[in-house]
């Protein structure tokens, strides 16, 4: 199995700008200049490279229409793609698309689950689709609903569950035939708190012990506490991919400042930049705010008093952060990730 895909991933050279897992990852899925434009024109994904290893937790974090559902699409060959190759254990998605399909299981941004089934019965059809024997579909799919959470509802029609019950089903029903990889994209969107959490601990349980997981978000503390990499796309490329702690602290700043003034916010950033030495950068965004990048967050605030008096303003409003994966996507794109 894979090993005409592997052929064809060895024999092609290298693609420039190829991120690559860590040494002593073996790869489960991969994109090789992944592209795709769809017949309206749009070029959802413009060449995406990117090697996810065995037991990853792997994030695409990226604002609305950056192309992360359609680069899950392509991974998991529900998009044709117009340029490059998709591999999942070596095997091409869309060259053998059911062979692949074998190896992924997938939680999709809309809900698929069937609606003329019982929640036991949308996981038993699965697995028999997957070619697993009555019996063995009927008993693993009972063993997953008591870890989803969901061994009461077995019986219930799944129109009667709520948001965070059908999407721990569809999760469920995703791992149901033991794929090598899950992908989530935006699992957790329009839920609630408790509903989002219930979902992380199983996901992360999943993934203790040794499930690799690619999930999608727009939620950056979800990237940054679950994910090991994170790949930040925006208009269909990878803009930086790392772990959470490497791209913050690509930033090169220890904290990061708000400050409102009464106007006179160019001024005011000029004199900042120019005269302390803990501003490391000062931009002023409008005529009464300047966000500010640190050296070090210790005793900021009264020297920023200070320069606001020598530029005639007065500081109404100030706050302090540490970086975070949106502050390292302001300052690669210039805008925030939440609209
Ligand atoms: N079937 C389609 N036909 C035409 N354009 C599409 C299609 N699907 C997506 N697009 C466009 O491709 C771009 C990327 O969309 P995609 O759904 O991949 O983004 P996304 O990152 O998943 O966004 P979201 O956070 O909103 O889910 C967007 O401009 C979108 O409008
Ligand atoms: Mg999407």
């Amino acid at each position: 199995m894979g090993t005409i895909g592997r052929m064809t991933a060895q024999a092609t050279a290298e693609p420039t700008g190829c991120f690559v897992v860590p040494d002593d990852a073996e790869t489960v899925v991969e994109a090789r200049n992944l592209a795709k434009r769809f017949p309206t024109g749009v070029d959802a994904v413009r060449g995406i490279n990117l090697r996810i290893g065995r037991g990853e937790f792997f994030g695409l974090l990226g604002p609305n229409g950056a192309g992360k559902s359609t680069t899950v699409g392509m991974l998991t060959s529900m998009v044709t793609p117009t340029g490059g190759s998709a591999f999942i254990e070596g095997i091409d998605v869309a060259a053998h698309p059911a062979r692949a399909k074998a190896q992924l299981g997938v939680v999709p941004q809309t809900n698929t689950l069937d609606r003329s089934l019982t929640v036991l019965e949308n996981l038993v059809f699965h697995g028999r689709y997957f070619g697993m024997s009555k019996k063995v579909a009927r008993s693993e799919a009972q063993r997953l609903l008591a870890q989803f959470r969901l061994d009461e509802r077995a019986h219930a029609q799944v129109a009667a569950l709520s948001g965070g019950m059908a999407q721990r089903l569809m999760a469920a029903r995703a791992i149901m035939h033991r794929p090598s990889v899950l992908f989530l994209d935006e699992p957790t969107a329009g839920l609630d708190p408790q509903s989002r959490i219930a979902l992380w601990e199983i996901i992360q349980e999943l993934h203790s012990h040794g499930q690799t997981v690619v999930l999608t978000t727009h939620y950056m503390e979800e990237a940054e506490d679950l994910c090991e990499r994170v790949a930040i796309i925006d208009q269909g490329r990878i803009i930086a991919l790392d772990s959470p702690e490497a791209l913050k602290a690509s930033l090169g700043a220890a904290r990061f400042a708000a400050v409102s003034v009464s106007g006179q916010a160019a001024d005011f950033a000029a004199a900042a930049e120019r005269e302390l030495a803990v501003v490391l950068d000062a931009t002023a965004e409008s005529d009464t705010k300047v966000r500010l990048s640190l050296r070090s967050g210790t005793g900021v605030l009264a020297q920023l008093l200070g320069v606001a008096e020598t530029a005639g303003t007065t500081v109404t409003d100030y706050s302090i952060s540490e970086p975070t994966l949106e502050t390292v996507f302001i300052s690669l794109t210039g805008k925030e990730l939440r609209e």
